[in-house]
């Protein structure tokens, strides 16, 4: 008998089509990125990332009602610190009443169930545009996470149900825990950036926070001393266990789409959630190429984050999110 079997009989029809569907996209897989600035009434364009916004906190709480109105129940909060406020300490990330603190309290206030994930790392706060403290042109680990761990403190005290390491430092996820379990912080959890690679897809957010290391004498060009190679998967394995082993709730991988080989292999191979950030320069890529005409927006953009949810995310960061949802809603 030829063919042995008619896959397309399952591919007939759009309802056919979508009964036998394996993976479904709903608004609870998203984690929205939020961009705050200081200021009254500020809604400023990313250049590189086209109707992208950093919000002042007024209009932040707005926002944050508008999403909670589409079951974007999630968000993951970042700030940009003004210059003057940078040192090499990000000492202002300590601050109780800093701009990162209060934008927690503006969106537990306006949105009680909203869960307020935190970005923990020095880079917009440091004056040289590194997640650690530099000295003698090395970025120093062990300083590094004694402050990410005080950092974690100060946003839980403002209410954040999860911190999310985004700096690549060794050890600091236990730093962190044991820090939270000591001030009582028994349920705040801890979003790692496990598996976070040195990658080139990240400018337009450093140009969103203005962020980038700076062009310097004796300041590292790059971040490869800490975040990961990316000729390498076994690295992304033994990163995910140990922050698992040191308390990790939630692991990540970032970025999305060139890394998918990843998030199937870590989710095979660990019992625990799985987050994928969709960074700044796959949003950029997507609306660069449907400006020119040469894709269709809205066709690949459900096509990256499907793909991304069907290699294994249990949840996305993805500044597509209110996009797809009113799509899929
Ligand atoms: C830095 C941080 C980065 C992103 C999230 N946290 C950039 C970097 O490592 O330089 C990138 C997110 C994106 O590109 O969307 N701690």
């Amino acid at each position: 008998m030829f063919p042995l079997r008619r896959n397309r009989r399952l591919r007939t029809n759009k309802t056919i089509r979508s009964l036998v569907r394996e993976t479904i996209l709903s608004p609870s897989d998203f984690i929205v990125p939020l961009f705050v600035v200081e200021g009254k009434n500020v809604k400023e364009e990313i250049p590189s990332m086209p109707n992208y916004f950093r919000l002042s906190l007024d209009l932040l709480e707005k926002e944050v009602k508008e999403l909670a109105k589409l079951n974007l129940k999630t968000v993951l909060v970042f700030v940009k610190v003004p210059d003057h406020l940078k040192d090499n300490k990000g000492t202002e990330a300590l601050n109780p009443n800093g701009l990162m603190q209060r934008a927690v309290k503006v969106i537990k206030n306006a949105v009680p169930d909203m869960i307020v994930m935190t970005d923990v790392a020095l880079d917009p706060y440091s004056s040289f545009g590194h997640d650690g403290v530099i000295e003698n042109g090395i970025i120093v680990n062990d300083i590094t996470t004694a402050l990410l761990a005080e950092m974690s403190c100060s946003h839980a005290e403002a209410g954040a149900d999860i911190v999310a390491p985004s700096d690549m430092m060794d050890g600091r996820i236990l730093e962190i825990r044991e820090a939270l379990e000591d001030e009582g912080y028994l349920n705040t959890g801890i979003l790692a950036y496990s598996a976070k690679y040195a990658s080139a897809h990240y400018g337009p957010f450093r140009d969103a926070l203005d962020s980038a290391p700076v062009d310097a004498q004796d300041i590292p060009k790059d971040k490869k001393t800490y975040q990961m190679d990316y000729h390498n998967r076994l690295e992304a394995i033994r990163e995910t266990r140990m922050d698992i082993e040191e308390g990790a709730d939630i692991v990540m991988v970032k970025p999305g789409i060139a890394y998918l080989d990843i998030v199937r292999e870590i989710k095979n191979t660990f019992d625990v959630p799985v987050a994928v950030y969709q960074v700044s320069g796959e949003y950029a890529m997507i609306k660069a190429a449907a400006e020119k005409g040469w894709l269709d927006h809205d066709a690949v953009m459900m096509e990256q984050v499907t793909a991304i949810k069907r290699a294994g995310a249990d949840m996305m960061a993805s500044y597509f999110a209110k996009e797809v949802v009113k799509i899929i809603s």
